[in-house]
């Protein structure tokens, strides 16, 4: 069934786990973590972001949704990725949505106080879970191009919650959005994750940009006729260590992407007569589902939590 996140952030808090939070546009990726879910028996959050929802429409990603609850008991979250305003967060609560994020993080702190605040007003008397963002990832956010990280404030952190009731908290400690993520070495403050965690205590924190880039589907892609060069995203080991903190909930979005495109370029190149797309969609519809159960097993820890 469509669930809050509530039960399973208290669980991935208290067990030192996190919860996947995958990015869906269309069956075949609904399928495909819908079925790792399944075989892992992992909690799974799918979220929907502006691009996704103008991509297939609020209409088919309900029906989707509908028809991949429909033989299944897996406990799913369906939330807003990135809201940008009061708007769009109420358009998806009106439309069934369990949870929302309203990414005010462009903002100066006022205002994204003031954003939030309404947005939790709306959704928390309609049962429905807030993520809210405070500082900046590094690269492209909402259209808006940060340079370098703005790290999250621990001090502001706790009167942003304070102050506007959000439930969950995404913060920056050094992940940015997409599939070129540091040119040096991979590292994230795990010093400032500490210390907002300590500042609120069993507060879910949140962690944007967390795929790991997976080298074997970059290669794959360029081997097949991809130009992806520099791609380098969050090593596993560093993702496993922020899930055993405070961060109950990963953002995966740009590795389901990679899965797909390597997939699809390998099974094009090996495949010169096939032209039913059941073919290629079918590879990588399993592909997501591999590196989803990978995901859940090895770097979130959430087998078996549902
Ligand atoms: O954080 C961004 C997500 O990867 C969604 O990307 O806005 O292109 O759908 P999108
Ligand atoms: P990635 O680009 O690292 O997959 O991050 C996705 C994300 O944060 C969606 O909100
Ligand atoms: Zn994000
Ligand atoms: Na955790």
């Amino acid at each position: 069934p469509l669930v809050s996140p509530k039960e399973m952030f208290e669980g991935a808090y208290a067990g030192g786990y996190a919860i996947g939070a995958f990015n869906v546009n269309n069956m075949e990726i609904i399928q495909g973590i819908m079925e790792a879910g399944s075989e892992e028996n992992a909690p799974l959050i799918l979220q929907v972001s502006a691009g996704a929802k103008k991509y297939a429409g609020l209409g088919y990603i309900m029906k989707l949704m509908e028809a991949a609850l429909l033989d299944t008991d897996l406990p799913v979250v369906l939330h807003l990725d990135h809201g940008a305003n009061f708007e769009i967060c109420k358009e998806v609560i009106d439309g069934g949505f369990t949870s929302v994020m309203i990414d005010g993080s462009h903002l100066p702190f006022e205002e994204n106080i003031a954003e939030t605040k309404k947005v939790v007003e709306y959704a928390h008397e309609r049962g429905v879970w807030v993520e809210a963002e405070l500082g900046r990832l590094a690269g492209v956010e909402e259209d808006v191009v940060s340079e370098k990280t703005i790290y999250t404030d621990p001090d502001e952190a706790v009167e942003f919650v304070e102050r506007t009731g959000c439930d969950s908290l995404a913060i920056a400690i050094g992940t940015s959005h997409g599939a070129y993520k540091f040119t040096g070495e991979a590292k994230l403050d795990f010093d400032r994750l500490d210390k907002i965690a300590s500042l609120l205590p069993n507060y879910p924190i949140v962690l944007h940009g967390a795929s790991s880039v997976v080298p074997e589907f970059v290669a794959m892609a360029n081997e097949f006729g991809g130009d992806i060069a520099g791609a380098k995203g969050v090593p596993e080991d560093l993702l496993r260590k922020a899930a055993s903190k405070a961060v109950c909930k990963i953002n995966i979005d740009t590795d389901i992407r990679l899965a797909m495109t390597g997939v699809i370029r390998k099974f094009m190149a090996e495949n010169p007569t096939v032209f039913d797309p059941r073919g290629y969609l079918g590879a990588s519809r399993e592909a997501v589902k591999e590196m989803v159960r990978h995901k859940i097993i090895n770097v979130l820890g959430c087998s078996n939590k549902a």
